[in-house]
């Protein structure tokens, strides 16, 4: 089987890397890919702001799988366009894939899916957001309608940073603001496979958002990641598939959209229950980095059975009792305006550390050899043990051994877990 991989990110390596490992795989191309992936397939320059692109390649090598990554090319109908020439596809058409690019399409999603959510009021003044915000009280918390790059949520104890955050989402021409109501409790993402009727779980895992230790600053795109978790409720991931995937892959079926790929679920266990935070349409960033490293089933046929609507015929997946730890590696000014182009050290080093290695986010090759940061998430290094105390220690010590000046990562990725401090309400 020949795969197309599209994106050029970490989780891009990762599933790269799953893909290299599976003897029914004969050739793996990425596009556009990056100095990491690289080294383990064929890459191709490629436009993936332009919805036509993919197809061409796909043609060009003769793809018998093509997995789309990140969300821009599902938005703009890079996998309509694919399937629609008999391209074997993973990842929703455009109309589906709004359960991410629209944040008030995916409430109006869950409202007729009956999916518990946070409260929410969809605004488009000034007046409505500060109504909204007073209704909810602090900690107030104000999305952008559309994609940000996971940069698009403020959540904040100050009223006033609270509608400068909205003002700057409605300067945007058409551009509405969600108010939401504040969702206390540990965080759970669950990765859902589905070929819009079927629904098969991944394991659950952790994304750590905030850029610095203890969960303070900005948010990010992911600054690391965990799987599993100890601390999670028995019959969590049965409980979210029956309440929550599998009711909104049948909305989206039933409106004649159906959802092919895989469904993103963002959860929040509070004290009232499971509540959604956010779907997206693809693999999550950086949590594939550990869910794919704890994956034992080959992985091409169960794409492809999502893909060609015959994931019902795929066997139970097969897991690593073990844990896997992923943390990542920022460039200067992340999630500001990163700074870009320093030579990075330290790669075989740390890829020689028993039980981890690296995977590339952005990072291009220079002219004369080297491998250069050209992205605000430069590496996701990934660290495999008996638990998570034990995949920490091998993570960080894969980290120590990176060199990249300015950069800057956190250092209690999966600590609160592995010290058993989290506690499910
Ligand atoms: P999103 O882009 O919707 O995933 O939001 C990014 C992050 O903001 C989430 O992972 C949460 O940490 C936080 N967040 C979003 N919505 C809420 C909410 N209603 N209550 C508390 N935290 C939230
Ligand atoms: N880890 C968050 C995301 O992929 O959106």
């Amino acid at each position: 089987m020949k795969v197309l991989v599209l994106g050029s990110g970490a989780r891009e390596h990762a599933l790269v890397r799953a893909l290299v490992a599976d003897d029914a795989v004969s050739e793996v191309h990425a596009a556009p890919g990056n100095a990491g992936i690289a080294l383990d397939a064929a890459t191709h320059p490629i436009d993936l702001t332009d919805p036509l692109a993919p197809l061409g390649l796909a043609k060009r090598i003769g793809a018998d799988l093509v997995v789309i990554g990140p969300e821009g090319p599902l938005v703009i109908g890079a996998a309509n366009h694919l399937r629609a020439a008999g391209f074997a596809t993973f990842g929703p058409d455009a109309d589906a894939a709004r359960l991410e690019g629209s944040k008030a399409f995916a409430k109006e999603v869950m409202a007729e899916a009956g999916v518990p959510t946070a409260l929410a009021h969809v605004c488009d003044s000034v007046a409505e957001v500060e109504v909204a915000l007073d209704q909810f009280g602090a900690p107030y918390v104000v999305k952008d309608d559309g994609l940000a790059a996971g940069k698009g949520v403020v959540v904040t104890d100050d009223r006033d940073a609270a509608l400068d955050h909205a003002r700057e989402c409605l300067a945007k021409l058409g551009a509405r603001v969600v108010i939401e109501e504040f969702l206390d409790g540990p965080e759970v993402s669950l990765f859902c496979l589905t070929d819009g009727e079927s629904v098969v779980p991944l394991q659950p895992a952790q994304d750590f958002k905030r850029v610095h230790d203890g969960d303070l600053g900005p948010n990010t795109g992911g600054m690391g990641a965990y799987s599993p978790l100890p601390w999670a409720p028995e019959g969590m991931v049965e409980d979210v598939v029956a309440r929550v995937v599998q009711p909104v892959v049948d909305v989206l079926r039933h409106r004649g959209t159906p959802f092919v790929g895989l469904v993103y679920a963002g959860l929040a266990l509070t004290s009232r229950g499971i509540r959604v935070i956010e779907f997206n349409a693809r693999f999550g960033d950086p949590e594939t980095q550990v869910v794919l490293a704890r994956l034992q089933t080959p992985i091409a046929h169960v794409l492809l059975g999502a893909s060609n609507g015959t994931l019902h015929d795929v066997e139970d997946l097969r897991w690593h009792d073990g844990a896997a730890v992923t943390v990542v590696v920022a460039s200067e000014n992340y999630p500001g305006v990163p700074l870009l182009g320093g030579v990075i050290g330290g790669l075989d080093e740390a890829n020689a550390v028993e039980d981890a290695y690296v995977l590339h986010a952005g990072t291009a090759p220079a002219h004369d050899g080297a491998i250069v940061s050209a992205g605000g998430r430069v590496l996701t290094v990934v660290g495999l043990g008996a638990d998570l105390a034990a995949a920490r220690v091998r993570a960080y010590e894969a980290v120590d051994r990176i060199e990249l000046v300015g950069s800057h990562h956190r250092r209690d990725i999966a600590a609160a877990a592995a010290r058993g401090e989290i506690q499910a309400p």
